[in-house]
């Protein structure tokens, strides 16, 4: 995802410096890189699609090397494809400002709209060019740069870390605000400067102020003042990192995984939100293949997909089927590929992937499309070959995952999975507009949920867990209807980076053989939320008490905790979208077994992240 960088200097020159940020901002993935650099002749900016050393050679010798003040920024595209125009920073008509943005605008078509009508014209396709031009319409009606950004903000809906410069006779103004992606400030006696990660920062200072949702900060030399965006001010006191670069480059976690269990709120709002059309009851994915008259004809689907993947590929079966009232075949992409499957007239094939190389994700499609299927996929990766194959595509906007262990990217492909099921119940005319309101509404509640599963009290609950059970032998999963795959996703999660056998199951299966594995040394996890089958899976919960098991329950029905050993709460939600709230204790217990058991957790014994092979 996009990464920001900024800085503010009393002498030398900010050139090397946003370079540096950048480069250490690269683990976030990108495909295109740019700076603007303020000197005394005003703002020069260079971008350029690809690497970043495409932009250094774009700063010819001694441009701007003067600059005491820019802001620098690694794209990953979301609006518009990366190229030289889309990549930031944006400027406003006047090139009064430079902006860079990591997130996304929600409102940018309506505000676009309104610019245009005004007489604005706009060199990219990306939303954040919107707000470059709002700042810049504030600045000539005689703002500063801190009202002109805090105006400005107050127009815009969306998720977004922004910096902003600006060149007045007092000198330059860098001004940077944060709603939602991360942003933190840092300051000495020299400089001021702000990152997107602490990484680019801990070479000035060690005590950094990490923004808050909401924060403005006008930066000057040895001063940040942070203000709220409805103008009042706040103090932020820095805190002292103590993490050496290596470790730095996961943020403030020890391991990636654990930061892309952290980032899934983001996540989630950058795979959904802007594709939500509340008015319509409808989701819009912005990109060919999902109209009402591609969709209407599709009378049957078949879901490919391997490990992670696939288990997000069983819930879409129940959506698909439960809203869009498709049938829905589904196999590991393996089989399918080596059996004689049939494929019914009108079928859609779905791949799901995160990386879209998986080698038997691609040979699955490969046949499907060979048995006269159309295809889609739901992919993370743009330029895949997953995604240049497939007849459209679903990009999930996880970013890039590096923990080998998948987290992020399967909450994200639930969540796509849920929006292509409202959009083919919609054009297949099976959903009103009132009900589809209702359904998209739902994922825009999951974030602040989603976000009270990450607080520190529930996952030192899950931590707790993870302690009073660690020598435990064995571990069975247990859960019902839409959350039976959620199961088989937390024993898969448990055994890739623990080591600890563990089995998913349905838990109505569980009196058909896996019951006599209970005993005292076998922890079941009960995963039961209220919903279709609460009841049901209680009763599996007493069957286990019965023989001596132990029971840690998840989800929301209270009545599920009373009899169990532990447990761990997770709020109400819809029952379609419950597999989101509930995976989430589920990644992070099997972390912190793998933690106390000293596991290499980013990089697990014999997996790799991309399964290129067969
Ligand atoms: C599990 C995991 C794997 C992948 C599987 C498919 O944590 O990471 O099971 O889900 O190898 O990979 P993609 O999604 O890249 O096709």
């Amino acid at each position: 995802m996009c990464g920001i960088v900024g800085a503010l200097v009393n002498e030398g020159s900010v050139v090397s410096d946003l370079i540096e940020g950048l480069r250490l901002l690269e683990y976030r993935g990108y495909d295109s890189a740019g700076v603007a650099l303020m000197d005394a002749r005003g703002i020069t900016i260079r971008r350029r699609a690809g690497r970043i050393e495409r932009l250094e050679a774009a700063l010819a010798e001694n441009e701007a090397s003067s600059a005491r003040a820019g802001i620098g920024h690694t794209r990953w595209a979301t609006h518009g494809v990366p190229s030289d125009t889309n990549a930031h920073p944006h400027t406003d008509t006047e090139g009064r400002i430079a902006l860079v943005h990591n997130g996304i605008i929600e409102n940018y078509a309506e505000l676009k709209a309104e610019l245009v009508a005004s007489g604005v014209k706009f060199q990219s396709e990306t939303d954040t060019e919107v707000l470059a031009h709002l700042i810049g319409r504030e600045l000539s009606r005689g703002n500063d740069l801190l009202q002109a950004v805090l105006a400005s903000l107050s127009r815009v809906r969306g998720y977004y870390a922004i910096a902003a410069i600006t060149k007045t006779p007092e000198g330059p103004r860098l001004v940077c605000a944060r709603q939602g992606p991360p942003l933190a400030v840092a300051v000495t006696k020299d400089g001021a400067y702000l990152a997107s990660d602490v990484l680019a920062l801990i070479k000035h200072t060690r005590d950094v102020t990490f923004l808050e949702d909401g924060d403005v900060a006008d930066l000057h030399i040895g001063r940040a003042d942070v203000w709220r965006t409805d103008g009042t001010s706040v103090v932020r006191v820095p805190k002292r990192v103590e993490w050496d670069p290596e470790e730095a480059a996961k943020g403030t976690f020890p391991h990636y995984m654990l930061k892309e269990i952290h980032e899934q709120p983001d996540v989630l709002a950058h795979t959904a939100f802007d594709k939500i059309k509340e008015e319509k009851g409808d989701i819009d994915f912005g990109v060919p293949g999902f109209s009402d008259s591609d969709l209407r004809g599709i009378e049957r689907i078949a879901v490919v997909a391997c490990g992670t993947a696939l288990h997000a590929g069983y819930i879409a079966r129940y959506m698909f089927e439960g809203l869009a009232r498709l049938p829905v075949d589904i196999d590991y992409a393996s089989e399918f590929r080596y059996r004689d499957p049939v494929i019914a007239r009108n079928t859609l094939a779905i791949a799901i992937s995160q990386s879209g190389e998986t080698a038997d994700t691609l040979a699955a499609l490969r046949k499907a499309k060979e048995l006269g299927a159309r295809t889609a996929a739901i992919c993370n990766v743009e330029g895949s070959t997953l995604v240049r194959e497939a007849d459209a595509t679903i990009l999930t906007r996880a970013g890039p995952e590096i923990g080998v262990a998948s987290t992020k990217a399967f909450t994200a492909q639930v969540a796509a999975a849920y929006m292509l099921a409202v959009r083919l119940a919609r054009a297949r005319g099976v959903l009103t507009p009132e009900a589809g309101r209702e359904l998209v509404l739902e994922l825009r509640l999951l974030r602040p949920r989603m976000e009270q599963m990450l607080g520190e009290r529930i996952v030192s609950e899950v931590r707790e867990v993870a302690e009073k059970n660690q020598h435990q032998k064995g571990f069975l999963f247990l859960g019902r209807g839409i959350n039976y795959p959620v199961a088989l996703e937390g024993a898969l999660k448990l055994k890739e980076i623990s080591y600890v056998h563990a089995e998913g199951y349905p838990a109505g299966e569980m009196k058909h053989g896996p019951i006599a594995l209970i005993e005292p040394s076998m922890s079941i996890v009960a995963l039961n939320s209220t919903g279709l089958v609460h009841e049901k899976v209680r009763s599996n919960i007493e069957q286990v008490r019965a023989r001596g098991g132990r029971v840690i329950s998840i989800g929301s029905d209270r009545e599920s905790w009373a009899i169990s050993d532990e447990h761990v709460e997770v709020p109400e939600s819809s029952e379609w979208l419950s597999p989101i709230l509930n995976v989430i204790p589920l990644q992070l217990l099997a972390y912190h077994m793998a933690s106390l058991k000293g596991c290499d957790i980013d990089k697990p014994r014999n997996l790799a992240k991309s399964v290129t092979v067969e």
